[in-house]
């Protein structure tokens, strides 16, 4: 049976959808697709350029053939606040109580104004002195009604809405992995995830991605938009190419997220303890840029793999006309995988 629910993501740069079907243990892809995201997509205020998301939306669930209308939507990161806290050890009951409470000195939003959800992450045994860590994640409501209405006028309706790291997680990692750190590298943002044991421990969206790339060559070869972002994709890292130049001007750009990487992996080490971070996972659009993955490799010391959320899906049907593009739906096939 094909699931009831497909994966929406709406990028700043590109719409991604994914729908895939279940039996037993096999999982099919049986509808992706992608789209250009109008105008300043979901993050615009103007009902007009809301509209044109919706409509994005729309052609590209069209296009990709998904046979449902019920979506999973992930919000975009930096439009939400997580935060992972630390409590005396709390029965579930307790915690319930006190969570709200609790969550104004974490969250810089009025909590009338969010919806609060909440995840333990360690609970020390009872008697312990240790404390227990919980996630925090504040959606504010006003966006979570943009994304409804967005939705609903492409002719869908949402089933479940989460943020991008937790599609990412189910997507990329399986709870016995090692602690892993990945990197989704979009247009406009780059999100860092560090997942022990199958939980999130650490969350942080850094306004770096492809988008200050493109823009870097642009401005220092003067050169149109379109064009920068062709020597991107084709030159990226390779020293060999144009004589370093274009890496030359990439590299700084770049050392701006390794140093964010080096940051969450020390803050892990430091805050929950022992299984330190011995992997990162590359993923989003940005993950393609040539050259990316060894440079990785040389400044964090870890061992850097492209993630590939389909790695253990039937290679049949649409899934062999998309080889080797599935990091770019890591998101939408995190979402898809809900049900
Ligand atoms: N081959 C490539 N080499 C380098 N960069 C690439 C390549 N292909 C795509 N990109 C970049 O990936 C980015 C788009 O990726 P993605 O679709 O994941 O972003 P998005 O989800 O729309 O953005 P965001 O997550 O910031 O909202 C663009 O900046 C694009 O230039
Ligand atoms: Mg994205």
């Amino acid at each position: 049976m094909a699931s009831g629910v497909f994966g929406l993501d709406i990028g700043r740069s590109f719409v991604k959808v994914v729908q895939i079907k279940s039996t037993g243990n096999k999982k099919m892809l049986i509808g992706a697709g992608t789209t250009v995201t109008p105008g300043g997509g979901i993050m615009s205020e103007s009902p007009i350029e809301l509209k044109k998301v919706a409509d994005s939306i729309k052609s590209c669930v069209e296009t990709a053939k998904i046979d449902t209308d019920k979506c999973a939507v992930s919000l975009i990161e930096s439009q939400v606040v997580s935060r992972l806290i630390s409590f005396p050890t709390l029965t579930d009951k307790e915690l319930s109580a006190a969570i709200s409470w609790e969550a104004e000195q974490y969250i810089p939003l009025p909590i009338k104004d969010v919806n609060l959800q909440y995840k333990v992450i360690t609970r020390p045994a009872a008697g312990s002195n240790e404390k227990m860590s919980v996630l925090l994640v504040a959606a504010p409501k006003r966006v979570i009604a943009k994304y409804i209405n967005v939705v609903k006028n492409a002719g869908l309706t949402i089933a479940a809405m989460e943020t991008e790291s937790a599609a990412l997680v189910r997507s990329l990692t399986q709870h016995e992995d090692p602690t892993t750190i990945i990197v989704s590298m979009g247009a406009l943002s780059t999100e860092l995830v560090i997942i022990k044991s199958g939980s999130i421990v650490f969350t942080r969206s850094i306004a770096t991605g492809g988008f200050n790339l493109t823009k870097a060559i642009s401005s220092e070869f003067n050169l149109p938009q379109n064009q920068a972002e062709q020597y991107k994709h084709a030159y990226g890292l390779d020293e060999t190419k144009l004589g370093g130049k274009v890496a030359a001007v990439l590299k700084p750009i770049l050392d701006i997220l390794v140093s964010e990487i080096l940051k969450a992996v020390e803050f892990s080490h430091t805050h929950v303890g022992e299984a330190p971070v011995v992997r990162l996972i590359i993923t989003g659009g940005g993950s393609f840029l040539p050259g990316l993955s060894s440079y990785l490799t040389e400044k964090t010391s870890l061992e850097v793999t492209l993630g590939d959320p389909w790695l253990s899906f039937a290679k049949e049907g649409i899934i062999t006309k998309l080889a080797g593009q599935g990091s770019v739906y890591s998101v939408a096939t995190g979402l898809a995988l809900r049900s």
